[in-house]
């Protein structure tokens, strides 16, 4: 079997649902169920015994060490993250908690289990650690994308704790020889995302009829991949990928924050009219995120040489299909933005915990 942390996110989610839908092995899926992790949205997997869901926190090192112990997976794919950059810039401290305190946790527990394990066994384990683009810091208009080889220069409290946990991550296989894999991708999109990202915040609050928030003047450029090949990348890239390598996965989809919020509002006036007007009319502009990176491109020829890996959706297919899936959804976005969603988890897991 295989342990994913954050299983119980939006791309995590994702990843375990495609994955247990295709492969015939189980999932370990650790996740500490903060605002970000949802168990409405594993629903579908309800019944199914090759998905075991453990509320757990990464940064609790006994409770990493039983469960490794108990399932002897052959791979941890550690997505656990606090992943919004505008919650970073409020609030710091649960980044560096999870991003860097609880990946070197996990790392640690990982190494015990690892050193454990027969030789074939330990040859063929896996630590793939999810990360984001945004640690190479932002690029200007005339620059090349994002690399393997590009420079770490992380902006936002948040993609500084992501570079940090990168860091341990490449130490922990040179030093220790930990078999890592580390992933770097762009911005992704799709089901299951929560509603204070950039598209499902536009879908939501247009449907909503409340004001579309665009920060500063709206050219920031983010490259746009839908979950699914995000998902479909870290499963090749954990059959085919080298230990102690980094991939980086994009969509070639580089589009502003404004563009992102046009279409959005054309797919919204063709599937859901208003009465009168269009969504566009609910644009509003709000000052800058500070520190607002400017354009992030990612150059993923290497996933596509080494791996054979190619996003499967276009931005237009990927964005319908994400709007088409929030409108029918409804329940989903009411049940994740109320309060009492949150009530119910902590109640349902009073006992247990
Ligand atoms: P998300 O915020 O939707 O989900 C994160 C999940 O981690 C939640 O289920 C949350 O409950 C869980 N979690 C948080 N702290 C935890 C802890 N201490 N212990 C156990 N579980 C904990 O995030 P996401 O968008 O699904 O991102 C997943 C990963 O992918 C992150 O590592 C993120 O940095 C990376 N990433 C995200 C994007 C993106 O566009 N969303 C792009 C590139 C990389
Ligand atoms: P976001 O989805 O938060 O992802 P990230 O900051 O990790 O790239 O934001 C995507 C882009 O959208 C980013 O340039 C900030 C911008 N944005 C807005 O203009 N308005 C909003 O309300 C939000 C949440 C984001």
């Amino acid at each position: 079997m295989i342990l994913v942390t954050g299983g119980a996110g939006f791309i995590g989610a994702n990843f375990v649902i495609g994955w247990l839908d295709g492969v015939d092995e189980a999932v370990v899926n650790v996740d500490k169920l903060t605002y970000a992790g949802n168990l409405g949205t594993l629903r579908s997997l309800h019944g199914d015994l090759s998905h075991i869901f453990v509320r757990a926190d990464i940064c609790d090192r006994e409770t990493m060490d039983v469960l490794l112990a108990e399932y002897q997976p052959r791979a941890i794919l550690h997505f656990a993250a606090e992943s919004h950059v505008d919650r970073s810039i409020h609030g710091p401290a649960d980044f560096v908690q999870t991003n860097m305190m609880g990946t070197f946790t996990l790392l640690e527990a990982a190494r015990h289990y690892w050193s454990t394990l027969p030789d074939g066994e330990k040859s063929t384990f896996r630590f793939l650690h999810v990360s984001t683009d945004e640690v190479f810091g932002s690029l200007d208009a005339g620059d090349t994308p994002f690399s393997e080889r590009s420079l770490y220069a992380p902006n936002s409290p948040y993609s500084a704790s992501k570079a940090s946990s990168d860091h341990l991550v490449r130490a922990w296989h040179h030093t220790y020889g930990l078999p890592t894999l580390t992933t770097h991708c762009s911005n992704n999109y799709g089901p299951f995302q929560f509603p204070e990202k950039l598209v499902p915040l536009m879908i939501t609050r247009a449907l909503a009829g409340d004001p579309l928030p665009v920060y500063g003047d709206g050219k920031n450029v983010r490259d746009w991949l839908y979950v699914g090949d995000h998902c479909s990348a870290i499963r090749a890239i954990l059959s085919k990928g080298h230990p102690g390598e980094t991939y980086n996965i994009g969509g070639w989809n580089e589009v502003t924050n404004i563009e992102v919020v046009r279409t959005l509002c054309d797919l919204l006036d063709e599937l859901r009219p208003k009465r009168t007007g269009s969504y566009k009319d609910q644009i509003a502009w709000v000052p800058d995120r500070p520190g607002h990176d400017r354009r992030y491109a990612i150059d993923a020829r290497k996933l596509e040489r080494e791996i054979g890996w190619r996003p499967a959706e276009t931005f237009a297919s990927g964005l319908a299909k994400t709007v088409q899936w929030y409108l029918d959804h409804p329940h989903w976005v009411g049940e994740v933005a109320s309060g009492d969603y949150r009530k119910w988890v902590e109640t349902h897991y009073a006992k247990s915990a």
